[in-house]
């Protein structure tokens, strides 16, 4: 397997094989990280953070991947205080920030904004989420997760998508690469936030058992892992369609997670807004703050790999 120089611009990319070879390169991240050992397999390597668009988890935890591996970072969270804002495009933003860095990691609102960039670089671009079209890099975190915390793992793997699934740009990537090994998946959500069809058809193409439906109470008993998602409401062409779908959401509450399987995952790509109750942070299958720190080990390996330093 050969990852030295590629892009990581979605999990299609990638066969089954290099992302399960993903997931166990970041398991041996995440027992380093568990010991407190930073390594040095970045020494003298910069990433480039280039995001366009606010976030927290993603920028972050590539900023301290690229530290634990003993690398440095550079970059902007948000086109404030760049030439962006003089009207520079991103392409040549990018082939600028090629000269300074070794990879680059970006976000940014337009759909295959990512695929434009590693057009232009020869250095490894990582898409972190090119507006509602991929999230990639989350996806394996998604999959790690659920490889460290279910030992059902995917293959069989009930895996119920709930909230904004036509937005939701990590539950696109997810269940792409989901299905692809195996899971079968639930598509739960408010009208007019239903799972688009070219997603359900690869689904189905993958092989799953495909459940559409408006009411998480029907496949409730039947799922493995839950992947609730926010109502993105920067998304929405107008504020009464955001007010209209979000009505229809049932926040996540102890009540609800009665209904849960014993051993089941609640996940979510965060940040949170209203989707679930601080009521059960406490509860063991609430995952989704392991989710987020696992990020960490999650995009060492990825950097890592593509440099071609493990
Ligand atoms: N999960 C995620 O992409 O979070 P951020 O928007 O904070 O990066």
């Amino acid at each position: 397997m050969d990852f030295k120089g590629r892009d990581f611009l979605s999990g299609d990319d990638y066969s089954n094989e290099e992302i399960m070879h993903v997931l166990q390169t970041a398991d041996v991240m995440n027992e380093h990280l568990k010991k407190k050992e930073n390594l040095d397999l970045c020494h003298g390597k910069v990433l480039a953070t280039l995001f366009f668009e606010p976030s927290t988890r993603t920028q972050f935890s590539f900023q301290s991947a690229m530290l634990r591996l003993g690398g440095t970072t550079l970059g902007f969270s948000g086109p404030e205080g760049t030439s962006v804002r003089k009207g520079e495009t991103l392409e040549d933003t990018v082939r600028t920030v090629e000269g300074y860095c070794d990879v680059i990691a970006m976000r940014h609102p337009e759909p295959y904004s990512a695929m434009r960039a590693a057009d232009m670089v020869s250095v490894p671009v990582i898409n972190g989420g090119d507006g509602p079209h991929e999230h990639p890099t989350q996806t394996m975190l998604d999959l790690f997760t659920i490889y460290k915390e279910h030992e059902k793992q995917f293959k069989g793997l009930n895996l119920a998508f709930y909230g904004d699934l036509k937005y939701g740009r990590t539950t696109h990537s997810l269940c792409k690469a989901a299905t692809r090994l195996g899971a079968n998946v639930f598509f739960v959500s408010p009208e007019t936030l239903e799972m688009p069809g070219e997603y359900v058809k690869i689904a189905k193409e993958n092989g799953a058992r495909v459940v559409e439906t408006n009411d998480l109470m029907e496949v409730i008993g039947e799922a493995d892992v839950i992947y609730t998602t926010r109502i993105q409401k920067e998304r929405f062409p107008t504020m009464e369609d955001y007010e209209r779908a979000g009505k229809n959401y049932r926040k996540v509450d102890k009540l609800m997670m009665y209904s849960f399987k014993k051993d089941a995952l609640l996940m979510h790509p965060l940040p949170r807004v209203d989707e679930i109750s601080v009521e059960v942070d406490n509860d063991p299958r609430s995952v989704f703050m392991k989710q987020a720190h696992y990020g960490v080990p999650v995009r060492m390996a990825i950097i890592s790999l593509l440099l071609g330093v493990v």
